[in-house]
């Protein structure tokens, strides 16, 4: 008589479906108590949601592909802590959406450049970055000190936000267009790098 191993063997229809079974019930044991941990779905303490200005910057380093060259992701290995900080942990990204950890680095890693440089050499790095790193291979964004915001669509940015569980007021909300009107794309970028992982000092400072 054959026994249940055999008909599993012989059958490749139904050792489809119980692979996938076995996987999911693996996939599921691994992910779901992650929607439960305070560490994986609460913000880590002293965490502010982004400004208006810095949350335009962040719209500009998605649209100028920011994320291509460089992640925001320090791994907990010692090269990496070494090299740029603390490593990242989940309750910093609680509030991103979509979060940008990116994959590839060609340049160095950003989750805790906030504060590494003055806004100055920020600027002039993201016009000319040879002017400050003369061997550097990044693009220059020379249009960004040029381009004025509106603050047209920053209210329902931030609305956007506080839908998915982002804290912001009704004020912060209103008032949001007044913050960036008449500044540049340049003063938002800059506002948003300068914060980015401040909120866990890197282990050098
Ligand atoms: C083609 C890949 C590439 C793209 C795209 C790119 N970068 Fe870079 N970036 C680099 C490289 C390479 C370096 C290292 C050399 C240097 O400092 O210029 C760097 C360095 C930096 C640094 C200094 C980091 C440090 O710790 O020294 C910052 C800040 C930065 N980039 C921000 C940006 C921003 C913001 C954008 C989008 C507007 C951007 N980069 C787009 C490649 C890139």
């Amino acid at each position: 008589m054959a026994s249940s191993h055999d008909i599993v063997e012989k059958n490749i229809g139904l050792m489809a479906v119980l692979i996938l079974v076995a996987i999911s019930f693996g996939g599921l044991v691994e992910i779901v108590p992650l929607f439960f941990q305070k560490e994986t779905t609460q913000p880590v303490t002293g965490m502010k949601p982004l400004t208006a200005l810095q949350m335009e910057g962040r719209d500009i380093y998605i649209r100028e592909g920011c994320h291509v060259c460089h992640t925001q992701m320090i791994r907990p290995l010692r090269a990496e802590t070494e090299r740029y900080g603390h490593y990242s942990v989940a309750g910093e990204s609680v509030w991103e959406f979509p979060f940008l950890w990116g994959s590839k680095r060609t340049g160095p890693d950003l989750a805790r450049v906030g504060g590494r440089y003055s806004d100055d050499w920020q600027r002039v790095h993201l016009i000319n970055p040879r002017d400050v790193v003369p061997e550097s291979n990044m693009p220059g964004y020379p249009w960004l000190e040029h381009n004025i915001l509106t603050g047209e669509l920053t209210s329902r940015k931030l609305q956007a936000f506080a839908t998915l569980g982002v804290p912001y007021t009704e004020d912060q909300i209103r008032n949001a267009p007044f913050e960036v009107q008449g500044k540049t794309e340049l003063d938002a970028l800059v506002a948003y790098l300068q914060q980015l992982g401040t909120v866990i000092k890197s282990r050098r400072e």
